[in-house]
């Protein structure tokens, strides 16, 4: 059940692959707050994934855009106006994705130019939406920008690899373009910190089962799903936390705060004496 708090608003929703995207609940849940929106991913993404039963479902148009394209960026911002029917109020980057990571390669055996392209997808695209939103003049006043990152951007988590780094970056353009987008157009824009949630890009890092498992263990109130994300997403988007800026906002149970807890502590306790 909704509370209407995104009544008469529009947006952009970058990332919605399959029903256990992050993105996918955040566009199920912004259509229950009355929210419209355009639904955009990757060309290759769409191929393979069931976007268009999303669109169905929540009255969504779909415009792909491959994220680090300017060139897509530029068509699917005006379109997305265009369809819309004004100006956007709020936008979920939810893309990620390292090659290292994909193919195996260690941290400490990175391919460069693998490197260079999981950063562009993961954290320079985020540079590049906020440019052209903000060239395009593109955003209402009060508006909302919203991106996904992990904690490994702060702490080390070896097998998340470079995509660490690119959480780094990424939460660090949140802050520096926010500034301009604060200054100059009243738009807020955060990272949200998110649990390890069962996704293709979160169970495509290697130890998945073993950190998802961990991070439950660890964190009081246990790890927040993709659902208990969308709804924060949701809160940023509403006019309720119009002051919230440059901030990376940890949707986590509690783990970042945490050094250890008695699940964790037994766990050990028991290996110790079986
Ligand atoms: N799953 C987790 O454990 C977890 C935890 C914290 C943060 N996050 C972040 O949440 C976000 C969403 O990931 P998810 O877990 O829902 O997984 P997901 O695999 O469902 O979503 C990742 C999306 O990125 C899209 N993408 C990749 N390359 C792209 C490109 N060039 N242009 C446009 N889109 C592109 C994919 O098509 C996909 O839809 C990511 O930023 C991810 O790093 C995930």
């Amino acid at each position: 059940m909704g509370y209407g708090l995104l009544k008469g608003k529009r947006g952009i929703i970058f990332g919605a692959l399959d029903e256990n995207s992050i993105a996918w609940k955040t566009a199920e849940r912004v259509h229950e707050e009355g929210g419209s929106f355009v639904l955009t991913n990757a060309p290759i993404a769409m191929r393979m994934g069931t976007i268009s039963q999303l669109a169905e479902k929540t009255g969504a148009n779909v415009i792909p855009a491959d994220a680090t394209s300017l060139e897509d960026l530029e068509k699917l911002i005006s379109e997305s106006v265009e369809v819309l029917g004004g100006k956007i109020d709020f936008v979920l980057h939810s893309i990620g994705m390292s090659v290292n990571v994909r193919k195996g390669r260690v941290y400490s055996d990175q391919k460069y130019d693998w490197t260079a392209k999981g950063w562009d997808v993961s954290a320079g695209s985020f540079h590049k939406v906020m440019q052209v939103l903000y060239k395009q003049d593109a955003m209402n006043e009060w508006g909302s920008i919203v991106a996904l990152s992990y904690i490994a951007a702060q702490r080390v988590f070896p097998d998340y690899n470079d995509m660490a780094d690119n959480k780094a970056f990424l939460e660090s353009i949140a802050r520096s373009f926010g500034y301009f987008f604060g200054r100059d157009k009243n738009v807020r824009v955060n990272t949200i910190s998110q649990s390890p949630t069962p996704t293709t890009a979160g169970k495509g890092v290697k130890g998945f089962n073993g950190f998802i498992l961990y991070a439950e263990k660890m964190s009081p109130l246990g790890n927040a799903s993709a659902l208990d994300c969308a709804n924060y997403t949701v809160s940023l988007f509403s006019d309720l936390t119009r002051k919230v800026t440059l901030q990376n906002l940890f949707h986590d149970g509690g783990f970042s705060n945490m050094g250890v807890s008695d699940a964790v502590m037994q766990a050990f306790e028991e290996q110790q004496n079986p």
